[in-house]
């Protein structure tokens, strides 16, 4: 079985209150931006707490590793209790005005960007190359301009964020993307068809949730730093016991690549 169709499957399945409107937009507005005060006090709360602490980690270089493109977080469960509440408040807004559907959180990652003089890896121009029902949303935990590593998405003449050609669906497809799904070279020539790049600067706590194969980058550190927590989800049939549980949720240490077979959903651990 395809994401698509097991989606379709799971919103069939799904009692819960849910904004049609905003459901029937899924595909079509793959990428979505949050004031940081959208999910209230409770999670601006959360959020410099859990800021505080990450931003202790690594300036003391406590569990983490540095690969000189990025600083990674390889102890997240630390946090166990700030991504369970953050979780609480964001996952549940998904399943009503994005999904219409039961989630969970299947990959977290917690990183530091850093300054770089050639652009590589996730700096690069690209599409993650999951299905295209998986939703990556990533928060700032700290204030974002111009000069400390926007998060920048690539916008159609509708506005929208622009879908990369995933290759890997489920079961039924499921082959290597063109170009190893970096598509930087075809930038300049969309750019002439009305194409913008849309930089996303935004206070602690911001949010960017954007179907992983909207075409986006990371930027280079000029000045400062900046620390995100990155919070994927699945649709899921089942609910799961909580939505993010070191039982089914990942970091590093596993492949980025979800499995082939969406029902499998939370029963294993990729
Ligand atoms: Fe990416």
């Amino acid at each position: 079985m395809n994401y698509d169709q097991y989606y379709n499957l799971c919103k069939k399945s799904y009692s819960g209150e849910v904004d049609i409107e905003a459901i029937a937009n899924f595909y079509t507005s793959p990428v979505r931006l949050y004031d940081p005060n959208f999910l209230g006090n409770e999670y601006l709360e959360i959020i410099k707490n859990l800021s505080d602490l990450i931003t202790q980690d690594f300036d003391t270089k406590t569990d983490c590793d540095d690969d000189g493109i990025m600083v990674k977080h390889n102890n997240i469960w630390k946090f166990h209790k700030q991504i369970s509440s953050i979780c609480n408040l964001l996952v549940p807004h998904m399943e009503k005005n994005q999904y219409g559907c039961h989630l969970y959180v299947d990959k977290i990652y917690i990183y530091r960007t850093l300054k770089l003089t050639d652009r590589v890896s996730s700096y690069e121009w690209h599409y993650d190359n999951n299905p295209d029902e998986i939703v990556k949303t990533l928060i700032y935990l700290n204030d974002v301009d111009e000069k400390n590593s926007p998060y920048e998405y690539l916008k159609g003449p509708n506005n929208e964020g622009v879908l990369g050609v995933c290759t890997r669906k489920g079961t039924e497809c499921w082959y290597p993307p063109p170009n190893n799904s970096r598509v930087g070279h075809l930038i300049e020539g969309l750019k002439k068809q009305g194409y913008t790049a849309q930089q996303v600067t935004g206070k602690q706590g911001a949010m960017v949730s954007f179907i992983n194969n909207s075409i986006h980058r990371a930027n280079p550190i000029i000045d400062g730093y900046r620390d995100v927590i990155n919070i994927r989800v699945k649709p899921t049939m089942q609910p799961a016991p909580e939505y993010a549980n070191p039982m089914y949720s990942t970091s590093y240490e596993h492949s980025g690549v979800v499995n082939r077979n969406p029902v499998l959903a939370w029963k294993s651990k990729i």
